[in-house]
């Protein structure tokens, strides 16, 4: 038997289509992602995460000479806050990444492994943690839980 799973996501056209908070947020990103540490790729990625107390947290990538020591922004600032604020959920993490030399891009979404990272903090705090990412343009995929992005996840309830 054939069977589906549909993800949905919002297509955000332009930054002037965001609201305050979310701009807010696109900014931190784009901001932190001009010091990101990745002299190896050069892919900068900056990530900026939304607490519920209404603070702002960002990150950048982390590269390393021994390239498997390094870790992405999302997961940098998504351990950073939990590590620090382990009671506040988190209601948003916005990415944004490209090449260092870009002036123009595509959205980046989060990789398997944040993916996987920011399940763990949304199941945690049974709540929805909402997740943009977007391009150097203004171009902004948003889903409304990180289950959207990891369809048959792999959560403690199997345990
Ligand atoms: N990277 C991120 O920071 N986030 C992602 O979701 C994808 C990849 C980083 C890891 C590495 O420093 C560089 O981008 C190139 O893969």
């Amino acid at each position: 038997m054939q069977k589906e799973i549909n993800i949905r996501f919002e297509a955000i056209e332009n930054y002037a289509s965001l609201n305050d908070l979310e701009k807010k947020l696109f900014d931190a990103a784009i901001d932190i992602r001009k010091i990101a540490y990745a002299p190896y790729s050069e892919f900068l990625v900056g990530c900026a995460i939304l607490l519920e107390n209404g603070e702002i947290y960002t990150g950048t990538n982390q590269e390393n000479a021994a390239y498997p020591s390094g870790l992405c922004a999302e997961r940098t600032t998504i351990f950073w806050t939990a590590a620090n604020f382990p009671d506040q959920k988190i209601k948003k993490l916005f990415v944004i990444g490209a090449p260092k030399a870009a002036t123009s891009s595509t959205p980046i979404p989060p990789c398997g492994a944040c993916r996987q990272s920011i399940l763990e903090y949304e199941a945690k705090q049974k709540d929805l943690i909402e997740i943009y990412f977007a391009s150097l343009d203004g171009e902004i995929f948003k889903t409304k839980s990180i289950r959207d992005l990891l369809p048959f996840s792999f959560d403690s309830s199997f345990l």
